[in-house]
């Protein structure tokens, strides 16, 4: 297997989804850890990278030299991911864009629609790969409701809606200096959006994928039920489709007593209706009109050959978050080593999905 030489901006130790990147990276078994700048701190940066296994000149304290650098060496970094907070996304994107390395990049990829749109243009005046992490379409019965959607099994769609509920931000945690909350509730490090643009973008980008298009209008309740809070924790939205006959539904909270991770979906169309849940990732529900509902599981009966590929372990066998994630660079590595620019999530969704979170704080600043 040819082995990528891969770079990472964020992710030092501390960090949540650096780690997560690495550990995909390496259930993938193509890329290579060989530079890196950990953090905005030079000492925690060489910290992590002894850690690592990266070499010592290879530990870089900004970003930009890194850049630089590595577009300068024969051996320097075939791709580069970035798991910094949102604001610093654009910079760092366009860093290694303009030295023509390709990017992987956490979402939201920016923190305005202009941004996104600016390394838009970039990403396709350079020839050069730009993908957006949006992890849970890389699950495999995620993929196999879409193709149930697809091939007309749950026939003209009506009804459709995406949630993602957290309760890790139902109290002040940012005070107390918790470092994930401290940035995610700073409006000049996460955006505008909060709860929306940290996990409203995966339940709408989850939508769009599995019924592969987007909304054309958007009624969105943005709120913050902590006191004190400087961006919304809860985020009501509702959907219209171009055919005016789809209503579609995204609620996102992260101060929802009782709930973890739960993401998930529910598609209604006039035959069938499909269920899933992230916290129970290796089944699917079809609930048919008239008809008893069935359970379909992540490499059990029925489920299709053509997604042998995005399994690891047989049937009955638990994957989730971190197998799919792994998906996400395998798809990468493969598009990267067939010169292949197309790989979906790719920057076009990406910027859909920022042209939604303007749509929804525009609409709440409206009154809806
Ligand atoms: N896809 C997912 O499921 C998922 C999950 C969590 C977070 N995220 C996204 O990942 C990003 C990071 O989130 P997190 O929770 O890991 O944050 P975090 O605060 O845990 O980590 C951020 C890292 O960036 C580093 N950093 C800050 N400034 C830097 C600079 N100037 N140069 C280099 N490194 C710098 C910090 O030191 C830290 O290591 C965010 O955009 C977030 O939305 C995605």
């Amino acid at each position: 297997m040819a082995i990528l030489r891969w770079g990472m901006v964020g992710g030092g130790e501390g960090a949540f989804i650096g780690d997560v990147h690495r550990m995909a990276a390496r259930l993938d078994g193509g890329y290579q850890l060989v530079a890196g700048c950990f953090s905005s701190s030079p000492e925690k940066t060489n910290l992590s990278a002894k850690a690592l296994g990266v070499e010592v000149d290879r530990a870089y304290s900004d970003f930009n030299t890194m850049a630089e650098v590595e577009s300068q060496r024969e051996d320097g970094i075939q791709v580069v991911s970035i798991v910094t907070p949102n604001f610093l996304h654009y910079d760092n994107v366009k860093a290694f864009l303009d030295r023509r390395i390709a990017v992987i990049c956490e979402k939201p990829l920016t923190v305005s629609l202009l941004q996104a749109q600016e390394l838009q243009t970039l990403a396709k005046k350079q020839n050069t790969f730009l993908a957006v992490t949006y992890n849970y379409v890389e699950n495999p019965m995620v993929k196999v409701a879409r193709e149930l959607v697809k091939k007309g099994e749950l026939g003209e769609l009506l009804m459709v809606d995406a949630y993602y509920l957290q309760d890790w931000l139902a109290l002040d945690i940012e005070s107390t200096g918790q470092k994930q909350a401290a940035w995610r509730t700073d409006p000049a490090k996460t955006g505008r959006a909060g709860c929306l643009g940290d996990i409203g973008i995966h339940a709408y980008n989850l939508l769009s994928y599995l019924i592969g298009y987007s909304a054309s209008r958007v009624n969105a309740s943005l709120t913050s039920f902590v006191a004190g809070r400087r961006v919304d924790d809860h985020a009501d939205i509702q959907l219209g489709y171009k055919d005016n006959i789809l209503q579609g539904r995204i609620l996102a909270s992260q101060v929802m007593t009782g709930h973890e991770n739960d993401l998930g979906f529910r598609l209604t169309g006039r035959k069938a209706t499909l269920e899933w849940r992230q916290e129970t990732p290796n089944e699917l529900w079809f609930k048919p009109l008239g008809a008893p509902a069935q359970r379909m599981t992540r490499n059990g009966a029925g489920y299709p050959e053509s997604l042998n590929a995005v399994c690891y372990v047989p049937a009955g066998h638990p994957e989730g978050y971190l197998e799919a994630f792994a998906n996400v660079y395998q798809n990468i590595r493969m598009a990267l080593l067939e010169k292949e620019l197309s790989y979906y999530p790719n920057i076009d969704q990406a910027v859909k999905d920022m042209e939604f979170v303007e749509a929804c704080l525009q609409s709440n600043d409206q009154g809806h």
